[in-house]
């Protein structure tokens, strides 16, 4: 089941605190953006690639890619201000119909074993992401008290890749650009729609680097997946 995938590589990375785009940010000599494009041209499914990116980032962006791109054509777009934005900006550039993933650029621990069940699911359901059960207690807090204590059984972690129907997932976008509202993911705006969005169970080494220490378990995880 062939999908084509839409990359959003166009932030700052503010809560890294590395001075620049974490994307740039080598592990085991490689940037983490190429680490994240590897998953997808080395997956026979994946048609087509379309990487977001900062536009004063675009050259550097597209020279890190030149070596990928002979194996498989990665388009690559300016994205806005907002993830949002960015993901709008990358699925604008596809025409057609099919299945369409959306998947961090921070997140290059991705396999090809749970994008193929991701996919297969959004071919039936139109719209599903990869997630994990929660491992913590969740309190809902305000002002440092506690107001209430979610059922764990009920909460997940909400990862990417996220697979849809492109057509769903185009008018999902508009909809919410015109009543301006913003959503931390693209799942999210399928459930503005009133639409279900199905989940997927992926796994915990598919991490979204973030702060500082997620550098420290992203070197753990390299250094597994280097021993099977
Ligand atoms: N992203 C994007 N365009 C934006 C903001 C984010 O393409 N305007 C991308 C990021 O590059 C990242 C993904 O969306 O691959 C998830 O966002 P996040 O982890 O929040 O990354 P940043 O926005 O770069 O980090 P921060 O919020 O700490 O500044
Ligand atoms: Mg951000």
């Amino acid at each position: 089941m062939n999908y084509s995938v839409v990359i959003p590589a166009a932030g700052q990375g503010k809560r890294m605190q590395a001075g620049k785009n974490k994307q740039f940010i080598h592990l085991r000599n490689e940037p983490i953006i190429v680490h994240t494009l590897k998953a997808f041209v080395s997956d026979p499914w994946c048609d087509r690639i379309i990487l977001v990116v900062n536009k004063e980032e675009r050259k550097e962006m597209g020279e890190l890619c030149s070596f990928l791109s002979d194996k498989k054509q990665i388009m690559i777009v300016n994205g806005g201000l907002e993830r949002q934005q960015s993901v709008k900006c990358g699925i604008d550039a596809i025409d057609g119909e099919g299945i369409v993933l959306v998947h961090d650029g921070a997140r290059p621990f991705i396999n090809q074993e749970i994008i193929h069940l991701l996919v297969n699911d959004a071919a039936k359901s139109g719209a599903a992401t990869v997630a994990v059960p929660v491992k913590d207690t969740v309190k809902r807090v305000k002002d440092y008290k506690v107001l209430e204590t979610m059922k764990r059984e009920e909460l997940w972690s909400i990862q990417t890749p996220q697979a849809f129907d492109v057509e769903l997932l185009k008018e999902a976008h508009e909809k919410a650009e015109a009543e301006n509202k913003l959503g931390t993911d693209d799942a999210s705006l399928i459930e503005w729609l009133g639409k279900t969005v199905s989940i997927v169970q992926g796994d915990y080494t598919n991490i979204k680097l973030t702060t500082p220490e997620d550098l420290l378990f992203a070197e753990a995880i390299l250094t597994q997946k280097e021993k099977v």
